[in-house]
């Protein structure tokens, strides 16, 4: 049966920069309704990411306007601050219970996956209204946690792996990836995603998952915290065609003696080093790149890694679950930056 829509529901919110999982409060709000493109989960489970909390202690605030009011392009920039006050996360799993006029691509009662748009949030709550620009069917085989699990860190995996030129409909040259925190939510999924487009792979990760990231397909793994591993040198001394850099706080002078002559580092947490650094190659034509990413959400993508799990061919490691009313124990865990694969959240 359809899920029903009642009047209001349950969220978790904060409404101001920083307080951590403290700063998360359960609040009672009316449903959102969706605009013409857009559609209304009822939402079954949610998974908590990095930027989530970065976002709460006002990691992006630079990219917000200086001051309020700010007159030009009035909708947009306005609407941005919104997301103070109104519930975080956008790696959703749920149903389809509302289209706007426009939504052609999912109907009533449809089970979807998927990132809700950017930056106005509210995967914590009972129901959300988001675009449908990186929806992808769940179908019954793919549980609601490794749905959940999926879009952000998923999508990142599979975008950092085309970013060093690895192709998934066609074989790939032999060619040895590197990818730093293993164990992670991205890393978890770019060691499988590596394996299945036929490469070898070292990982890093602490001691503890070094079995754990072995059983994924990872060919060498390297404990970080030893001095091999803070040097991410290759235990058979392969040099890396590609890096998928998930861990942070890794100088480029770390990697740059373990690449192959033209090797690529996709960093997924850059900051202005990275990015002066990546313009520094380009601009010295550097056959060794460093490359910031940011994930683009993408329907077709999602769809992707929904049939690969569907499939058996890539799994969610699960680190925990937690219902919607302990949402401030997932939160805190995930501020740890000791996950292994995805924290859940269950609604
Ligand atoms: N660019 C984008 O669009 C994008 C998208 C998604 C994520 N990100 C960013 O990517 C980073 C990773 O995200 P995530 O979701 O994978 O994080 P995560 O799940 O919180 O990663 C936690 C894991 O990283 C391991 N770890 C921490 N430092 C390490 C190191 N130096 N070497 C090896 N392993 C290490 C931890 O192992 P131990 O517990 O054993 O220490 C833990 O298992 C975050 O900074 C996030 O903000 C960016």
């Amino acid at each position: 049966m359809a899920a029903e829509k009642p009047s209001t529901m349950k969220a978790v919110q904060y409404d101001s920069y920083g307080g951590g999982a403290a700063g998360l409060k359960h609040v009672e709000v009316p449903i959102p309704s969706p605009k013409k493109n857009e559609a209304l989960l009822k939402l079954e489970a949610a998974a908590i990411n990095p930027v989530d909390w970065k976002i709460q202690k006002g990691m992006l605030r630079p990219f917000l306007p200086p001051r309020f009011p700010f007159t030009p392009v009035v909708e947009s920039l306005l609407r941005l601050p919104t997301f103070l006050g109104v519930s975080v996360i956008s790696d959703v799993a749920g149903e389809v219970v509302e289209v706007g006029s426009e939504v052609n691509s999912f109907k009533k009662g449809d089970k979807v996956v998927g990132l809700l748009s950017f930056p106005n949030g509210g995967g914590l709550a009972d129901f959300a209204v988001t675009t449908v620009a990186a929806m992808a069917i769940r179908p019954p085989e793919v549980s609601l946690s490794e749905a959940a699990g999926l879009p952000t860190a998923g999508l990142t995996a599979l975008q950092s792996l085309k970013a060093i030129g690895i192709k998934f409909d066609t074989p790939n040259k032999s060619s040895n990836i590197l990818i730093t925190a293993a164990s992670g939510g991205v890393g978890h999924y770019a060691v499988q995603l590596a394996k299945y487009a036929g490469l070898h792979v070292t990982a890093t990760c602490g001691a503890r998952n070094i079995e754990l990231v072995k059983s994924l397909g990872a060919d060498e793994v390297v404990d970080y915290k030893t001095p091999e591993g803070a040097k991410l040198k290759s235990p058979s001394d392969k040099k890396y065609d590609g890096v998928i850099h998930c861990a942070t706080n890794i100088p480029w002078s770390t990697f740059g003696p373990n690449l192959s002559s033209s090797g690529k580092v996709i960093d997924i947490t850059p900051n202005f080093t990275t990015i002066a650094a990546s313009i520094l190659k380009r601009i010295t034509f550097s056959k060794k790149k460093l490359i910031p990413l940011m994930l683009v959400p993408k329907s077709g993508e999602m769809e992707f890694l929904v049939n690969l799990v569907k499939e058996g061919k890539l799994k969610t490691v699960i680190d925990s679950v937690y219902p919607l009313s302990k949402a401030e124990e997932a939160w805190a865990k995930s501020i740890s930056g000791h996950a292994t694969g995805k924290i859940i959240i269950e609604i």
